[in-house]
């Protein structure tokens, strides 16, 4: 990361963008940390309409872009950012990207990693598989994004409770809060 200059994030995104909107808030007024674009696969995904209303560029790449060309990892490259964060990003992210920007990615997982990661488990099939298996606990994990899925090195994992009353989406509630507190503030400490 250079010194001393204006930080750059490329947010990556596939549904809601609550956690999109968090960072976005975070960093409005901060004068050292910008957004320059989030990316998304779905083109009908509502972190499109909350980017329109946050005055925040948004691109839509589908498949083919992803993983059978290099369109997003050349538009990675000319938007040269400091960290890529992908939040609530559903698509493995290929190699080439990955190793282009080596310790520069990083992922916010719904859970405790190493469980329930992995293919498959991600938005509310984790919540769902928490429920079910009855955990008194679950949390976030912060990571970096390496080319093996949801196991690359964990920087930051915060507990919440599970009560037996809980439903999962209690549990994706509470788990959404512990995200907008603590996501903005990693990527705060990543770039300063
Ligand atoms: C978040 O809970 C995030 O942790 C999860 O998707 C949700 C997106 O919510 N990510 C994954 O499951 C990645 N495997 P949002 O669109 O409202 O930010």
């Amino acid at each position: 990361m250079q010194a001393g200059s204006r930080k750059k994030l490329v947010l990556f995104a596939s549904g809601s963008g609550t956690n999109v909107e968090a960072i976005a808030n975070y960093f409005q007024d901060h004068p050292d940390v910008s957004i320059s674009a989030v990316l998304t696969n779905k083109r009908d995904a509502k972190v499109i309409d909350r980017c329109n209303r946050l005055n925040i560029s948004v691109l839509y790449f589908n498949k083919w872009a992803f993983y059978r060309s290099d369109t997003v990892l050349e538009i990675l490259r000319r938007l040269n950012p400091d960290l890529i964060v992908l939040a609530g990003f559903m698509w493995k992210v290929p190699d080439t990207i990955v190793q282009d920007f080596e310790d520069r990615i990083i992922n916010i997982h719904p859970a405790l990693l190493p469980k329930y990661g992995g293919k498959g488990m991600y938005g509310m099939h984790v919540h769902n598989a928490v429920k079910n298996a009855g955990d008194t606990e679950s949390g976030i994990t912060i990571h970096y994004v390496n080319e093996a899925y949801d196991e690359g090195a964990i920087i930051r994992q915060a507990q919440i409770p599970v009560l037996p009353e809980d439903s999962a989406e209690d549990i994706a509630k509470k788990v959404h809060q512990l995200e907008y507190q603590h996501y903005p503030e990693v990527i705060k400490e990543l770039l300063t």
